[in-house]
């Protein structure tokens, strides 16, 4: 038996986790997986109960749990609180990601063909739907680089890469990459940043152990820019924290939504965080209104890297895209006036059905 963590979290948090695991289980049931899913607090709520958005129960739960299901932590409401490292990002995901050594970020962002309309780019530019994975360093660089403060007229964030940090995001990319197109792009911005010129030194080292992946490099600025000219020209994209994080959402969108968008979080092991890349979304919380599919794809990431159920997640792959063949909708991806869009529970509902 599986143990998994469930952290929902803030604003959409519950909603949108409620129907990954309702998918989950279902998926792990037809394969004679069982899984056992405790909840803690996290985030926003987690503050407000305790006084810590990652409360030491919540720590000691994931520490024996084999994966984490995680939905979506703050909201304004906890933007005002004082001290950042209270707030639900710097106080509960960042050090979960750190504490947990969960440095491999991974984000399929997949435009599904029936999806194509909903990208805002011109539709020759993606016709027939892409497949990018964005391979994000998650535990460096200047989320966690000290020193990092703000002190009267100056503030500073420290922007630190070792070697053996960049070489083991970097194998994971290459593996990555060799189980698909067999192309990688490492990005980088090394005609300004000294842990840029280390990150492309320690990637073209690293190479020729890979013969069969075709290497190349940009600058980040130039990938933001091939993102909306060429999206389907990418195959992996491997770059460190703070890039990641923004090529992936601008990646996400083309895929229709951030809604669409799910991500593991691995380290050494089996073990993994697995969350939507988007947020709370507290403007939409409570009113059925959010798309749970990148939770739903997250539990299939969870299926296949923590718990090697491959087949699982294959079907719950299968069974998102029939729904979304079907026509079905959620408000963020709806397109014209004729799609009547489905809620969160109702699009649950149709991904059960799909899976059969
Ligand atoms: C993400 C989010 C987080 C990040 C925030 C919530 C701290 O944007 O997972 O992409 O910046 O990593
Ligand atoms: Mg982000």
């Amino acid at each position: 038996m599986a143990k998994i963590a469930v952290l929902a979290g803030d604003g959409i948090g519950p909603e949108i986790i409620g129907e990954g695991i309702k998918v989950v289980t279902a998926a792990a049931k037809r394969h004679d997986i069982t899984l056992e899913f405790t909840e803690a607090l996290v985030g926003g709520v987690a503050y407000d109960a305790t006084g810590h958005p990652l409360p030491p129960e919540t720590l000691e739960l994931v520490q024996n749990s084999d994966a984490i299901y995680f939905g979506a932590v703050g909201g304004p409401k906890y933007d005002a609180i004082p001290d950042p490292n209270l707030r639900p990002e710097r106080g509960a995901l960042l050090p979960l990601r750190q504490k947990l050594g969960l440095y491999a970020n991974l984000r399929p962002c997949v435009l599904y063909p029936a999806l194509a309309s909903a990208c805002p780019l011109r539709h020759d530019l993606v016709d027939g739907g892409f497949d990018i994975l964005v391979v994000r360093e998650l535990t460096g660089g200047l989320y966690f680089g000290q020193p990092k403060s703000w002190v009267g007229d100056n503030a500073v964030d420290t922007c630190l890469y070792s070697k053996a940090e960049v070489e083991r995001i970097a194998h994971v990319a290459f593996k990555a990459a060799q189980g698909r197109g067999g192309r990688l792009v490492s990005v980088d911005k090394a005609n300004v940043m000294e842990t840029s010129r280390l990150w492309r030194d320690t990637v073209t080292k690293i190479a020729p152990e890979y013969p069969d992946v075709e290497l190349s490099y940009q600058l980040v600025d130039a990938t933001a820019m091939e993102l909306v000219r060429r999206p389907k020209s990418f195959d992996v994209i491997v770059t460190e924290n703070l890039f990641g994080d923004i090529l992936s959402d601008e990646a996400a969108q083309l895929t229709g939504s951030l809604g669409m968008l799910p991500s593991a979080s691995l380290g050494q092991g089996t073990f993994g965080l697995y969350e939507p890349s988007h947020g709370s979304a507290p403007d939409i919380a409570g009113t059925g209104k959010a798309n749970p599919l990148a939770t739903i794809l997250s539990g299939a990431l969870l299926l296949r890297y923590s718990l090697g159920a491959e087949e699982a997640a294959r079907e719950i792959e299968k069974a998102v895209e029939a729904v979304l063949n079907a026509g079905h909708r959620t408000a963020d991806i709806a397109e014209g006036p004729h799609v009547t869009p489905v809620s969160c529970i109702e699009m649950g509902n149709l991904v059960l059905e799909a899976l059969g």
